[in-house]
């Protein structure tokens, strides 16, 4: 399905990560990957790098730094020459704006989350834009943002943005082949999720709600679907939110009460 692609996969930090398993099923549909990581984190994302069936490189990148996107720009263009797609799986938010602290959460931390967890999506395509001659495919990670969550808070407030962000990129970049969409996710058991205070708290709603079931432990199902939206068969798809949720969002409460 990604036979000869080109593919940029930020967001690996453990084999845990959403991004490592996109990365994992790209490689075995044919595609070429490099990682991107940044400060503290290179060394754990180096580690993951050499657990993919193919090992890659690791290019620095914090999303926030405009030396850095303009050093990936130069670096893949000298790699490739050109790139095809690209997975968004970055999103960071101040523990205060976290876990049940919305109404006392600063200013600076709500905009943390929104520069690293929305504004980075369109920092990240303008980065790639100009190595994307032929079209090119982008890919973000949301959460579904349509309604308040427990504990989610102000990141709930950057997914939002996120999704406006991606319609926005949609319509900017598509005149040049560039689709730009997002997946939504139910939750799974990765750095950032158990950096939520309460995450527990999402998990068991989708174990009670989700009518196919949803396994917290295997980003497999969400890793198919990004790779599905990168490759061809998606070439008519843009500005879309697709959730990978085992079906929660269409549901408005559990069939039977407790579960
Ligand atoms: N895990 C879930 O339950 C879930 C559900 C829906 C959506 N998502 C989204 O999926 C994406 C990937 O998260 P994950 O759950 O795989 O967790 P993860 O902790 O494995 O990945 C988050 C990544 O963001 C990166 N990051 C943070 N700040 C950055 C910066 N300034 N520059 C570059 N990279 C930065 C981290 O290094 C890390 O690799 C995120 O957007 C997250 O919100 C996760």
């Amino acid at each position: 399905m990604l036979d000869g692609k080109r593919l940029l996969i930020t967001g690996v930090i453990t084999k845990d990560s959403i991004a490592f398993h996109a990365a994992s099923q790209a490689q075995q549909q044919g595609a070429s990957v490099v990682l991107t990581s940044f400060g503290r984190a290179r060394r754990m994302t180096e580690r993951a790098a050499q657990r993919l069936s193919d090992p890659v490189d690791v290019l620095e990148l914090d999303v926030n730094k405009p030396e850095d996107l303009e050093g990936l720009t130069a670096s893949l263009r000298e790699r490739w020459g050109g790139v095809d797609g690209a997975l968004h799986a970055i999103a960071f938010a101040p523990e205060d704006a976290l876990g049940g602290r919305f109404m006392t959460a600063p200013a600076e931390s709500a905009s943390m989350a929104f520069e690293t967890s929305a504004f980075s999506l369109k920092s990240l395509a303008a980065a790639l834009e100009p190595l994307m001659d032929t079209g090119g495919s982008i890919v973000g990670m949301d959460f579904d943002a349509t309604v308040a969550w427990p504990v989610y808070d102000w990141m709930g407030v950057a997914k939002a943005a996120l999704e406006s962000v991606s319609r926005y990129l949609a319509r900017d970049l598509g005149p040049r082949g560039i689709r730009v969409n997002l997946v939504s996710a139910g939750p799974l058991g990765t750095v950032a999720a158990r950096g939520i205070p309460g995450f527990e708290q999402l998990a068991a709603l989708w174990q009670a709600q989700a009518p196919l079931g949803w396994d917290i432990s295997d980003p497999a199902p969400v890793a198919s679907t990004i790779c599905f939206l990168l490759s061809d068969h998606a070439r008519a798809i843009s500005g879309e939110i697709l959730h990978v949720d085992g079906g929660f969002h269409a549901i408005g409460a559990p069939s039977t009460p407790g579960g």
